[in-house]
């Protein structure tokens, strides 16, 4: 059984590509976002460098409540947090225009 794990901010850059590396290496992923309306977005950008069939799954929780939180690591061992709060958006990256948050 392949082994889940949670990456935090899962719309973001840098969590985008860490999803990515994971699922080509095997690993099942759920990833937090804090809007269901943004999971079809993340699943379409994801599906263009690796397929992820049932192998990526989503739950909503925000880094500043702890709502959702026992919900999206229930069962889990391993996080990758890509989003820490204080850090800021990386400046010298341009927003994608078809990013859910522009
Ligand atoms: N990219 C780089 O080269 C680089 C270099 C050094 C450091 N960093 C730092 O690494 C972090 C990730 O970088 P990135 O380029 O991947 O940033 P990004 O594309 O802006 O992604 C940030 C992610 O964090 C999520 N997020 C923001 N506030 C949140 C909250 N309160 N609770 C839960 N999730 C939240 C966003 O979700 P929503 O879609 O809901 O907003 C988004 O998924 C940033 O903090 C950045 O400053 C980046």
């Amino acid at each position: 059984m392949p082994i889940t794990v949670l990456v935090t901010g899962g719309t973001g850059f840098i969590s985008g590509w860490t999803i990515v590396e994971l699922l080509k290496r095997g690993y099942t992923v759920r990833t937090t976002i804090r809007s269901l309306g943004k999971a079809s977005w993340v699943r379409t950008q994801i599906s263009t460098q690796v397929d992820p069939g049932d192998r990526l799954s989503f739950a909503v929780a925000d880094l500043t409540n702890d709502d959702g939180w026992d919900t999206a690591r229930r069962g889990l061992r391993l996080c990758a947090s890509c989003r820490r709060p204080g850090w800021r958006r990386c400046a010298a990256r341009p927003q994608r225009p078809d990013h859910p948050n522009a």
